[in-house]
């Protein structure tokens, strides 16, 4: 089917790299006009060009977009070009380390509350005014890290269960205003996050992170985009407060929280345990 979004205009954040890359590009063919949002840094412009290229509407936005002040100008420039917002993504996100939490630096917890938490929070409430007047929506990046938690990056499975969350509130309260807000929870996806080259993650946990999906594979940045379309298309009307995963299946079978969790952690602590809680009564399994 093709036209879902014809006459939408919609802002993508993070839609320089990855899967709002592939969001921004989903979009523009399926009829609508995107303003492809990301850092100064990120090819926004390059996505944008590409769009237009292949005969699409879109124009890049550069700005942290964590910041009230940028979030406002990214929401008036969609309105400027072009009259309206119908669909807001938040998809811009960070995962900066991969450590244990007694390892895990200040730096990227803060980093991620502005860019997974405050992002959110900024566009979401800048685009709310002119959503209202479209009975608009938005669709917000979870993942399936908000739902059982990934070891060795605690925090930002935290960020993800923070949106989730927050994402479920507000589709409760802007139902009212006639706007819908849904959350799509991708799996491992094949971007720069999830290669030992690109990425944080090493090698192990690359591979773990294959194993512990049924499907075993990553899922591709598109097929994301396709979920992210039908939520943010008026065949999805009466879908509200939903999340939708896009997971090849890892949190329905164990997740990172038991298979992508190296073997190594699965132990019990190497000095004796209290009693009351080992396992096996009076004998410590490692004992065994
Ligand atoms: N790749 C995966 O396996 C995976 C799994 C689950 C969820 N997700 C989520 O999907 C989204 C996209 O991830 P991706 O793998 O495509 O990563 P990515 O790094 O390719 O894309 C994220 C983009 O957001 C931009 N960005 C971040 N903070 C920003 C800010 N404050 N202002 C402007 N731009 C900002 C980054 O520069 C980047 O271009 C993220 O929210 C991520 O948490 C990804």
């Amino acid at each position: 089917m093709k036209n879902r979004l014809e006459g939408k205009v919609a802002i993508v954040t993070g839609g320089g790299t990855g899967i709002g890359e592939a969001i921004c590009k989903k979009f523009a063919r399926e009829g609508a006009k995107v303003v492809v949002a990301g850092f100064p840094e990120d090819p926004v412009e390059d996505v944008a060009k590409e769009i237009q290229k292949e005969g699409g509407t879109a124009i890049a936005f550069t700005a942290n977009i964590s910041m009230e002040a940028n979030a406002k100008g990214c929401v008036e420039l969609a309105v400027k070009q072009y009259g309206k917002l119908d669909i807001l993504v938040n998809n811009a996100g960070v995962f900066p380390e991969v450590n244990l939490l007694q390892d895990y630096s200040e730096e990227a917890f803060d980093y991620m509350l502005k860019n997974n938490l405050k992002s959110a929070f900024a566009m979401s409430k800048a685009a709310l005014p002119e959503l209202h007047k479209t009975k608009g929506n938005i669709v917000s990046a979870g993942s399936e890290s908000g739902v059982i938690g990934i070891a060795q990056n605690a925090p930002y499975g935290g960020t993800k269960g923070f949106i989730h969350a927050f994402m479920k509130g507000l589709a409760v309260e802007q139902a009212q205003f006639g706007v819908r807000v849904n959350i799509v929870g991708p799996g491992p996806i094949d971007t720069a996050w999830t290669h030992e080259s690109t990425g944080p993650m090493d090698s192990k946990m690359v591979k773990n992170m294959k194993v512990a999906t049924p499907m075993g594979r990553r899922g591709t940045p598109e097929e994301v985009a396709n979920v992210y379309c039908f939520l943010a298309s008026d065949e999805a009307s009466y879908v509200t407060g939903a999340l939708y995963m896009v997971d090849g299946g890892i949190t329905v079978a164990k997740g990172p929280v038991g298979d992508m969790a190296d073997s190594s952690m699965k132990d019990q602590p190497k000095d004796s345990l209290d009693l009351e809680h080992s396992k096996e009564g009076h004998t410590s399994i490692r004992d065994k």
